[in-house]
């Protein structure tokens, strides 16, 4: 599954580096690093919104107080849905 996540200057103003150090760490807790592929992008043109992510091609908008709600919620499921766990 691949998550890109905006390193933009934009972006990186608002925590991108934190959100992507983050997303490493929830990505290796979780023993899931064969199954996401965690990409930085350019600006992606959202950078009015917060850190732009994608996962799968679907857009979040990301801060680093939010990044561990958005694993939980948004990934994890859809790790699950993908591999059938
Ligand atoms: S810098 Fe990230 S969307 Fe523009």
């Amino acid at each position: 599954m691949n998550l890109t996540v905006c390193i933009g200057s934009s972006c990186h103003l608002k925590g991108s580096r934190i959100v992507v150090e983050r997303l490493e760490n929830l990505i290796q807790t979780h023993g899931l690093k064969d199954k996401i592929d965690l990409r930085g992008s350019f600006c992606t043109g959202n950078c009015q919104t917060g850190v732009s992510a994608t996962l799968d091609g679907v857009y979040y908008s990301l801060t680093p107080e939010n990044t561990e709600r958005f694993f939980i919620e948004k990934l994890l499921p859809r790790v699950a849905e993908k591999t059938g766990e």
